[in-house]
This record gives C-alpha cells, sequence and structure tokens, in this order.
C-alpha cells in the first residue's frame, strides 16, 4: 500500500525520467528539491539497446562512457527481446527445439542510458528486479557488478562512480544460452530498474523486517526489525521513530528507540509495537497494514520508508493439514511460470493482475512461483488480492536438467540467491511457505541431502517464522534423508502412488502439500473423438478438451480431488499449471511452441476444466457444459456431453428434449451424457439444488457461418502513463450473435489516440503468427488484442475488420489517474 505522498514521489520520478527520454535532463536536482528524504523512481526509460556482442562488429568499449550508441534503438525497460521473435517454426526432430518456446532468446544484448547524477551527498543504489541473464554492469566504465541468476532482485551502490560535473552512462551486457530453461526464458531487462536516493543514514536496502509473533484477536504484537546503515565517516546517534497505520491511513501504534552506529557501519534495531483488535489479513479479506520507518540523526529527518504487511496466523499440520488464522482449508492452488504469454517475460504489473484476478474467479487461492523467485510486483498483487504464496528458489541444484542451467552456478550462487529471495519477500503475507527447490535430481544421494539442510538453514536464519519445503517428486523412501531436515513435504505427482499415506504420516510425522498435480493437457476449443480416457494424445498439433488426455506421471483432476478429499491431512494442491506458457510442448513437441497443461490457454481463454476446477473450489451456483454444438457431417454420431457445475444434480435438454438428470455423488465430479447422439440446435443444461430447483443453466446452440466481428474489452477505462493496458477478446460470431467454435477469420486492427498495439495472440499452441502485429487469426472463434497506454489521457479507437465479416469499433479511454502506479 502506498500512500500519497509516496504515490507523488514516485509519479515526480517517473515524470522526470520521461524527460530523461527526450533528452539527458538536467532535472534530477530539481526533482529532488522537492524530496526531504528518500527517492525511490523508476529508472526504466530512455535506454538504448543492441542485440548483439560488440565485439562481433569490431567495436569495443560498449561499457565506457563515451561509446557512440547513436544507432542503438531506444526502448523502454521492462524489455524481453525473445518475444520479438522471430519464431523458428517446426516441426522438430529433437525435444529441446520446442522445450524453450522457439524464440529468439539466446544471445548478447547490451543496454545503455545516460542520466545526471543527483546532488552530491546523497548515496545512490540502482537495483534490478530481474535480468536474464548473466548481467553485468558498468557505470562509466567503471565495473559496478555482476549477477548471473535471471530470476533474483539484486542492487549495486552507484555513488563512489558517478560523474558530477557531466553525465553518467550506465552500461548492462545480458547473456544467454540456448538449454538454459525447460521453458521460454525471456532475455533482457525483463524485469523492473529502480533508482533509490538517500541520505547517508538511512534503512539499509530490504533493511526491515515486520513478524507478529504473538497474535489474538484482541491484539497483536508486532516486531520490527530496522537494519539502519550509516554511510558517514563519523559515528552517529540515531533515533528511530517507528508508526503502523491501518489500511485507512490512521496512525494505530508508535515507538520510538535509538542507538549508536559507528561510522561506516549499520546496527540493526529491535521494536515491539502492540495493534488492539487486528483485522487479519486473510485469502477473502486481504487487509494491509503499513509501517512507517523514520530515522533522525542530527536532530532531522534522515530517511523515511514505508513497510507493508499483514497480522495473520498459519500452521501446517500433520493429521489435518493447513489452517489460516485458526481456520481449517484446502490449497487450492496453481503452479505458474513467470511468462506473461504474448507479452512475453517482460514484466507488466496489469497482466500479472489481470492473470491472478482470472485465477480468482475460479476459485484458485495460491500461487506456487515455478521454479524461481518471482517478480516483486505478484507478490504485492498476491498481498493485495489475496493469495497464498508457495515462494520458489530453483529448478537445480548441484545436478542439471538442461545444459546451460543453474547447476553451473549454483555452488557460487546459491546462498546468494536464496538470501536474496527471502531478504526481498519475507515482508509479504501472502508468502507462507520457502521453497529450495523443484524435482532435484539427486535429493536422494547424501550430497542431496546435505544440500537441503544448507539451504533450509539459511532460509530458517533469515526467516524463521516460515516453513521450508520442496517440490519433491521421488519416493519418500529414496529421497526421505532430504526431506526430514524440510518442514512440509511437496509431493509433485504423487497422489496416485500411495504418498500420501497414512502410515508416513504417522511415522515420520509429515506435514503434507501436493506442489504439482495433474498432468492434463488440452486446446482450448478442441474435441477429438471417440472419446476415451488417455486417447487420442496429440492430433495434428491439437489436444482434446474432453479433459481425458494425461500425460503418464499424472493424473485427471478428478484423481486429485479424490486423494485430497481422502486425506484430510494434506493441505491441499498446486495444479500443473494456472496458465499455457510457451515451451514444453508435450504430447505435441514435434509441431508446437507452447505448452498443453495451462487451465486457461497462453491468451488467458478459460479452456474446459478451468469451469471444472470451478466446481471444486467455488460455492456461487454455475454450471458449464461440453463439447460445442457445431459438428456439420456428425449427425447421428454419439457425441458425449460432460457438466460441469457445483449444485446437486443437472438436467440436459437436446432441442427442448429432456435426456435426462444426473446427480452429483461423492468422488464423481463430472455429469456425463455419453450416448447423445449429434442434431444441430441446441444442447442446453439446467442445474439443480438438493430440493430441485434450478439455480443455472447453460445453453450452446449450433452457429451459422462467421458473420460478425465482437471486441469485449477488460476494463473501458486504463490508466495513462505507458504501462497500463486493456485486453480486448476478439470473438467472431454468426449473424445472430451465436459465437462460432471453430471460426479462424483473421481479424486485422486500427488502432487510433494514445494507444498502442501491445501484442496479439489466439492460444494456438501451433501458431508461429508474431506476437506483435496489427492482425491475427482467430483460433476456435477467438483471438487477443493487448492495447498499451501511451502518456497522454484521451480516447483510443479500435477497429477490426475482417473479410466476409461485419467489422467492430470499439474506444478505450485513457486517464491520469493520481494513485496509479502504472
Ligand atoms: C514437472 C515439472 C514441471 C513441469 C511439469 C510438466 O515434473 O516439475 O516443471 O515440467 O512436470 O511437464
Amino acid at each position: 500500500m502506498k500512500n500519497l505522498i509516496f504515490t507523488k514521489i514516485v509519479f515526480t520520478g517517473i515524470l522526470m525520467f520521461v524527460m530523461t527520454n527526450a533528452a539527458v535532463s538536467k532535472s534530477f536536482a530539481a526533482g529532488l528539491g522537492e524530496m526531504k528524504t528518500r527517492m525511490r523512481t523508476s529508472f526504466n526509460y530512455g535506454w538504448k539497446f543492441i542485440k548483439h556482442d560488440i565485439d562481433e562488429d569490431q567495436i569495443k568499449g560498449a561499457e565506457k562512457a563515451d561509446f557512440d550508441d547513436s544507432g542503438w534503438r531506444i526502448l523502454e525497460l521492462p524489455h524481453d527481446w525473445g518475444i520479438e521473435g522471430p519464431f523458428t517454426e517446426g516441426p522438430f526432430t529433437e525435444e529441446v527445439e520446442s522445450a524453450e518456446g522457439c524464440l529468439p532468446f539466446p544471445g548478447v544484448g547490451w543496454y545503455r542510458k545516460t542520466f545526471e547524477a543527483p546532488p552530491q551527498g546523497k548515496h545512490v543504489f540502482i537495483q534490478f528486479d530481474g535480468v536474464m541473464k548473466n548481467a553485468q554492469v558498468w557505470l562509466n566504465g567503471r565495473k559496478v557488478g555482476k549477477w548471473p541468476y535471471g530470476y533474483s532482485s539484486f542492487y549495486f551502490e552507484l555513488t563512489p562512480h558517478l560523474n558530477y560535473e557531466k553525465s553518467n552512462v550506465i552500461a548492462v551486457r545480458c547473456d544467454n544460452q540456448a538449454e538454459s530453461s525447460r521453458w521460454y526464458p525471456g532475455s533482457g531487462i525483463y524485469r523492473n530498474v529502480w533508482l533509490t536516493v538517500v541520505d547517508p543514514v538511512h534503512v539499509a536496502h530490504w533493511g526491515t523486517y515486520v513478524t507478529t509473533p504473538e497474535v489474538s484477536d484482541s491484539k497483536a504484537i508486532v516486531r520490527i526489525q530496522t537494519q539502519v546503515q550509516n554511510q558517514t565517516s563519523e559515528s552517529k546517534e540515531v533515533a528511530l521513530e517507528t508508526t503502523i497505520v491501518d489500511a485507512e491511513g490512521r496512525k494505530i501504534a508508535a515507538n520510538e528507540t535509538s542507538g549508536k552506529i559507528g561510522a561506516n557501519g549499520s546496527k540493526k534495531l529491535d521494536q515491539m509495537l502492540s495493534v488492539r483488535n487486528p483485522v487479519r489479513w486473510d485469502i477473502d479479506n486481504p487487509y494491509l497494514y503499513t509501517v512507517i520507518t523514520r530515522v533522525k540523526a542530527g536532530g532531522k529527518i534522515t530517511d523515511e520508508y514505508r513497510t507493508s504487511f499483514g497480522i495473520r496466523t498459519f500452521r501446517f499440520d500433520a493429521d489435518k493439514g493447513f489452517f489460516l488464522n485458526g481456520r481449517n482449508m484446502k490449497i487450492h492452488g496453481v503452479n505458474l511460470h513467470h511468462g506473461l504469454g504474448p507479452l512475453g517475460t517482460a514484466v507488466n504489473r496489469r497482466a500479472i493482475e489481470r492473470q491472478l484476478e482470472i485465477m480468482k474467479e475460479m476459485g484458485c487461492n495460491a500461487i506456487r512461483t515455478a521454479h524461481n523467485p518471482p517478480a516483486p510486483e505478484q507478490l504485492e498483487l498476491c498481498d493485495k488480492m489475496g493469495f497464498l504464496v508457495m515462494d520458489e528458489a530453483f529448478d537445480e541444484w548441484h545436478k542439471g536438467k538442461v545444459a546451460n542451467g543453474y547447476h553451473n552456478l549454483f555452488d557460487e550462487w546459491a546462498e546468494k540467491d536464496l538470501r536474496a529471495m527471502i531478504q526481498r519477500d519475507k515482508n509479504h503475507p501472502s508468502v507462507i511457505l520457502w521453497s529450495i527447490g523443484n524435482e532435484i535430481p539427486g535429493l536422494g544421494s547424501p550430497k542431496g541431502a546435505a544440500i537441503a539442510k544448507t539451504l533450509a538453514d539459511i532460509c530458517r536464519e533469515e526467516d524463521p517464522t516460515r516453513p521450508v519445503s520442496i517440490g519433491n517428486n521421488a519416493r519418500y523412501k529414496r529421497v526421505a534423508d532430504a526431506i526430514n531436515v524440510l518442514y512440509v513435504v511437496g509431493w509433485n505427482y504423487r497422489s496416485g502412488t500411495g504418498e500420501y499415506d497414512e502410515k508416513q504420516r504417522i511415522q515420520a510425522g509429515l506435514k503434507q502439500l501436493a506442489t504439482e498435480t495433474c498432468a492434463l493437457v488440452s486446446s482450448r476449443g478442441v474435441y477429438l473423438f471417440p472419446v476415451k480416457k488417455g486417447t487420442n494424445g496429440c492430433q495434428n498439433g491439437q489436444v482434446s478438451s474432453y479433459d481425458l488426455t494425461n500425460l503418464g506421471f499424472g493424473g485427471l483432476p478428478d484423481e486429485e480431488f479424490r486423494a485430497q478429499e481422502e486425506c484430510s491431512f494434506v493441505a491441499g494442491e498446486f495444479v500443473w499449471s494456472g496458465f499455457d506458457y510457451l515451451g514444453e510442448p508435450e504430447p505435441c513437441q514435434d509441431v508446437a511452441r507452447s505448452t498443453y497443461f495451462g487451465i486457461v490457454d497462453l491468451c488467458g481463454f478459460a479452456k474446459d476444466r478451468f469451469y471444472l476446477y470451478q466446481s471444486q473450489w467455488t460455492d456461487e451456483p454455475m454450471v458449464h457444459l461440453l463439447p460445442h454444438w457445431n459438428w456439420p457431417g456428425r449427425e447421428g454420431e454419439v457425441t458425449p456431453v460432460y457438466c460441469y457445475t457445483n449444485c446437486e444434480s443437472a438436467e440436459l435438454f437436446l432441442n427442448g428434449r429432456s435426456l435426462g438428470k444426473k446427480l452429483k455423488q461423492k468422488g464423481v465430479y463430472r455429469l456425463k451424457w455419453e450416448a447423445v447422439t449429434y442434431e444441430p440446435g441446441s444442447i442446453k443444461v439446467i442445474a439443480y439444488d438438493e430440493a430441485g430447483k434450478a439455480l443455472c443453466s447453460k445453453e450452446i446452440k449450433t452457429a451459422d457461418k462467421p458473420a460478425v466481428i465482437e471486441l469485449t474489452p477488460d476494463r473501458a477505462e486504463i490508466n495513462t502513463g505507458g504501462r497500463d493496458l486493456c485486453f480486448v477478446t476478439v470473438k467472431i460470431v454468426d449473424k445472430d450473435g451465436i459465437f462460432c467454435p471453430t471460426a479462424d477469420n483473421r481479424v486485422n486492427f486500427k488502432v487510433e489516440g494514445p494507444g498502442q498495439i501491445a501484442a496479439v495472440g489466439n492460444g494456438n499452441p501451433i501458431s508461429y503468427e508474431s506476437f506483435r502485429a496489427n492482425q491475427r487469426k482467430a483460433f476456435n472463434g477467438l483471438c487477443l488484442l493487448v492495447i498499451r497506454s501511451e502518456q497522454v489521457p484521451g480516447k483510443i479507437k479500435i477497429t477490426a475488420t475482417s473479410e466476409g465479416l461485419k467489422s467492430a469499433f470499439l474506444t478505450i479511454t485513457t486517464m491520469k489517474t493520481k494513485l496509479s502506479i502504472f
């Protein structure tokens, strides 16, 4: 939560760097004039970029201040150079070719930015939320530092190398290789960059640690440990004034302490504050408090720092699973990779927020950040929107899964990366677990067990308040030594193997969680016949959406629902995976570039199983029906109809005739009418409660030929500033407005006014069309247009045309909103 003052500072900063974009700004000092103490500004604007190594051009020295970068492209961060394409098209003979998404992310890229120093006497830090990967950073030709892991946030102090008489140039070199990941990793400075300017006596980077050692209905004890840094050459008597404000900004607790900090030293100051009648942070009421920390030295305020936190309790229990604020509940989670579909990996707050909104609508309450530290924005949004988070560090330890994976860095960097993750993320109430890894090769060996202990000890040292876990796919017996040093064991795909087993729970006292479940694959809107479990596999690059096709290592959602119901001692599940992502295109790896594992497709359009989870994870009456009802040529053929509902029973009607009512029974999660013979017209389902009262219904009608384009924006008003997005669903319907479920018309877009096309997509895993275009073919009736705002407010007019179809028009308003942080 940001207050108005902070927002104003951020805004001033953003505007300032926009100006920097046009011409090197002389206004840094002017901007600072308004600032009393700390200023944290976006450092995303006005970068120059080139996508190759400098030596290749026989030009050396891109790190030097006077290097001629006049021919380089000007861009804004965050930037993922891989998503710009073009794709390498299949068919592929080697699995590795499509595993990373078929986009040109490997290689070297350089970024440079010119800026003015703040006034002398201030200390200046640069923070990169993530650079993919092998980042090396120079300021005015002098090496400032390096950070190889692409998912870690890291920072460097710039002060000693700053020029005060002339401009400064920061240069960043990234180097990513093929076979560095098991999914599309993206490349470049793909997360936000920040510049922080502080007085010499200030709160250290990630320097507050807020915990709640005691929580009851009447009172919470809030412990605030603050690392204060004195960057002067004399020791300082420092006062620390700490205030807690509630979500409405009311001051509810305060405390002042003091300490002496030696010259060029730092000290941790410890305070306990008490909050009366605390409002709990919960998934349904994600209530946030803020700690405002003021540092005073020499009679003046030298720093003001804000930390958002929540008051909540949780525990894992070997007998009863998971408790949040004393309430026993199941974790209904999904795994998410960091990619944002057609937008690539370049972080965008609104795109992450939309992902979480879609997951929330399904009833999802938890995210596992597979398999790496997430963008900070993801955690901020989880705090605000009420998601629990399993924050994960690594996909590899000392043994590799891919040739250029993290195992090459592990020995030198694992401790630094793990500490960086925890130090950055430890104040987020959403985070309930530290995960030290995923499916670690060699976990069962003595070395694996020793590493597990070392990593778990680091987690406990940094943050003793959260349990340590892992995503493990090996049998307990094989990895017991490693697992036993953890607090919660995370099982990947073990529900069918008897691993969630009473015996183990009792013998080993294991607290258990399913960290990866299901291996269901499907393409949105594709239905293949005959309908049978486990059959069909990949046909012409598509997988059936009857939700019965699973890969061997995992089961169907239904099997996991059953296991979770039977095993009340298991804390819940994280499904693999919430969204489709680029790469890992099993079982069509020879022709496809993105996965089929997602519950929703790459564009965020729900596949059928979205509603299967919704029927299990939500209470608001809902009913869903499949397949679509456009089957020319199948007249008279058996065409099974499935229904997903959270109601007691449902009745199916074909062209108004009842095909019978079916009752939901324990352990059965879909209602099936297997013997329906297809005839065009209408298929309709009505869902009832126990007393037979109709609660909801769904009808699918056979569509005539495609005739009209429909545009539906996710929001009609967005913020200016060039960061906010509008996601427009493009739908093909017939002359009566009925959805055409197999339409593949190419739609052309024209955008006028202060907006631009950020991306297009359609969710088809075998499409090699660019995501950066002003046209897109529909895939099974839908495609997506993503519009990005510009700096100025106004009306963005969108026109969608397609040969033979009635055009569509849409206007979106962009507005300057004071509270916007986009
Ligand atoms: C798991 C792995 C995930 C993903 C998934 C689907 O074994 O942990 O990262 O690869 O399989 O293939």
